[in-house]
């Protein structure tokens, strides 16, 4: 077993059924928030599985600050980097 270094926050997107229909421009959002602020080696953007709070899809998770945001919007995304991830 060895030890490897944790990234200082990670975005999870849910990727279950139903936010899976949403979550696409989402994804690609952060995506380019993480490159374009050069945090890729400090943000890890991930997919987790369905945790049952489908109605309000697409949901995300921001850890460590143990953050759950639901019904996330192309347009919301910038915001919550620039509040959470920055
Ligand atoms: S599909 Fe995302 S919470 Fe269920």
């Amino acid at each position: 077993m060895k030890k490897i270094d944790a990234p200082e926050k990670v975005i999870f997107i849910c990727d279950g059924k139903k936010c899976s229909r949403y979550n696409n421009e989402v994804f690609k959002g952060f995506k380019h928030l993480i490159k374009e602020y050069g945090l890729k080696r400090n943000v890890v953007l991930t997919c987790m599985e369905c945790t049952d709070n489908c109605k309000t899809a697409p949901n995300i998770c921001l850890q460590p600050q143990n953050i759950w945001i639901g019904e996330v919007g192309e347009k919301d995304v910038k915001d919550i980097f620039k509040k959470y991830i920055v």
